[in-house]
Parts: C-alpha cells; structure tokens; sequence
C-alpha cells in the first residue's frame, strides 16, 4: 500500500505552543495509522504575501513568480493526500504566517489550477477565550468550509480548544486525544484526488 502524506501547516509563531502540541498529537495519530507526517513551522520560512500580479493564473502560467520558501512547499502541497491548517486564533481569524500560505496557494488553487481537488482538509485551532464564537475561531472554521467548498476538497474534521499560556493546552487530554484521532483518520481517508 502506498504510504499516505498528510502535510501540516502550523502557523504558530510559538513553537512550542498550543497549536504546536495540537500538531504533533494529529501528527502521532497519522504515523499510527501508516501515514508520513510532515510539520513545517510557517514562522522559520520565508513567506512573503501574495502579490495580486495574477501571472499565476492563465492557460501558459508556470505557477507562481514570487521566489521565496513557497516555492518549496508547492510541490509539498501537490503530493499531499491531507493538508492541516494548525493556528492560533489572532484577532477572530487565523495568524498572518497561515494566511499568507492561504493565499499563496491561489497559484495551485484558484480557477482552473487547481490541484487541491479531492484533497482531505483538517483544522486545528486554539484561542484564549473560552468559547468558539467570542474567540473568533467559528470565523477561521467559516473560512476552511468555504474553502475546501471551493477547492472541491473535502474538511475531514476541525480540533479546536482553549489555551492561553504556550503549553496549556496538555491538561485538556481529551482534546489531544480528538486531534490524535483526527491524524488517524486523516490517514485513513480514501484517496480521491489526482496522483
Ligand atoms: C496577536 C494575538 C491576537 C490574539 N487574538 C485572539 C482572539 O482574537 N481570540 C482569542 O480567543 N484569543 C486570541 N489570542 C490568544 C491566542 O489565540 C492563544 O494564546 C493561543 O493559545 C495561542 O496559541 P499558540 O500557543 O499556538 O501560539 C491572541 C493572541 C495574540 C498574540
């Protein structure tokens, strides 16, 4: 069987925080399950925001120009059978080292380049206050739907919790537990996409 790659993409800057152990406990239960489970800590990359230069799109477009570490992570996007969105939530949403990544897969996803289709989605979220509407992670959840939705993708299961303090996160066991089972189930999924 051929071994599935679930590609995390966490976009805490804290690398040992809230969404870090969140990560590695999906990541845990992927490996469980059979799967190669790779993390790549967005904050240590050179991301830059996306241009709008719109060269990305149309039928000659050779994908997109801006030369930084996006360009070693497209390819990553491509062979992945499951993508994680893994943030904080900042400010209602999700942190700016994910948005960036979000946008600048429009090279891979938007209009006719899409290669995300038939993708597995999951989410991992963390935020101080205590309930997923005032936090603002119900507007990070909102967005993943509407983008999975787009993509053709499909958003296997979202984990999100209340931490506040890097590490906080440990003494709700139950919650590590759903994202260990999210990595499980993840590598699990039926893959429906191109190879
Ligand atoms: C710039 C910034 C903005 C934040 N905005 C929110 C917010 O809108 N809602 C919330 O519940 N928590 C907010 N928080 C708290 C973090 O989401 C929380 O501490 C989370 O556990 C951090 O995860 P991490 O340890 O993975 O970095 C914010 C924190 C920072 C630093």
């Amino acid at each position: 069987m051929i071994e599935k790659k679930v590609l995390i993409l966490m976009g805490s800057p804290r690398k040992a925080g809230n969404t870090a152990i969140l990560s590695e406990h999906l990541a845990r239960g992927a490996q469980n399950a059979g799967a190669n489970a790779q993390t790549l800590f967005l904050q240590a990359l050179d991301i830059n925001p996306c241009t709008g230069c719109n060269q990305c799109q149309g039928e000659d477009a050779a994908g997109c120009v801006v030369e930084d570490a996006m360009q070693e992570i497209y390819p990553k996007l491509r062979e992945a059978d499951s993508i994680v969105f893994a943030s904080p939530i900042y400010w209602f949403s999700v942190s700016a080292q994910l948005k960036a990544v979000i946008d600048r897969m429009y090279a891979v996803g938007g209009g006719d380049k899409n290669v995300l289709k038939g993708k597995s989605f999951g989410v991992l979220l963390a935020y101080a206050d205590s309930d997923p509407y005032t936090s603002g992670a119900v507007n990070a959840l909102r967005m993943f739907e509407d983008i999975a939705d787009y993509l053709g993708a499909t958003l296997v299961g979202a984990v999100y919790g209340s931490a506040w303090e890097a590490g906080e996160i440990r003494d709700n066991e139950d919650l590590l537990k759903e994202a260990f089972r999210l990595g499980q189930k993840l590598a699990l999924q039926p893959v429906s996409h191109e190879l």
